[in-house]
């Protein structure tokens, strides 16, 4: 079912913010005709990366990946729109190097698994959860787009 106001989380790692793909990585989202609702630069604690990453707790990755989550700032976001959650992943491309396509933010800049830029909920059930971890609600914007006539037709 299409729900035009849902919202999802993206962290733009630290890798990206090194390589100063911040404003690509955002013209992507933005390109696509969703709407930004929240934005900070953030250094990652390891206590928000364990909360974030609780999940993957145990697999053998999961040490490293709080390191380098934790290693340089990271850019925190949430973005809203018309099936916000699948379309970011769809933007964000598949987490293997060799498996995501070009045109896609991971397809054209990473070559990595770990170093793979950009994070993004997988689902209603994780983005709220995701959210907690680095906004608290007022910091999260409810406005309208002028421009949104022109990218919802129904
Ligand atoms: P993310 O959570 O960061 O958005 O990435 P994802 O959903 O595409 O991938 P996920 O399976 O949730 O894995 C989280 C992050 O852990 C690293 N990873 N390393 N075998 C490995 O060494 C391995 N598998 C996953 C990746 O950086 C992945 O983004
Ligand atoms: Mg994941």
């Amino acid at each position: 079912m299409t729900q035009d106001n849902e919202r999802t989380f993206l962290l733009i790692k630290p890798d990206a913010v090194q390589r100063g793909l911040v404003g690509r990585i955002i013209g992507k989202i933005e390109d696509k005709g969703l709407k930004l609702v929240a934005l900070k630069l953030v250094q990652v604690t390891p206590e928000q990366a364990a909360r974030q990453y609780e999940c993957h707790k145990g697999r053998p990755f999961y040490d490293s990946l709080i390191q380098f989550i934790c290693s340089s700032p990271s850019v925190a976001m949430v973005i809203e729109g018309r099936n916000a959650v699948s379309i970011c992943r769809k933007i964000m491309g598949a987490t293997a190097p060799d498996e995501s396509q070009p045109g896609t933010i991971r397809g054209d800049f990473s070559l990595d698994l770990k170093h793979n830029l950009i994070h993004g909920s997988d689902s209603a059930e994780s983005f709220a959860h995701e959210v907690a971890v680095y906004f608290t609600a007022d910091e999260i914007l409810n406005y309208h787009l002028d421009l949104e006539r022109w990218i919802y037709y129904s």
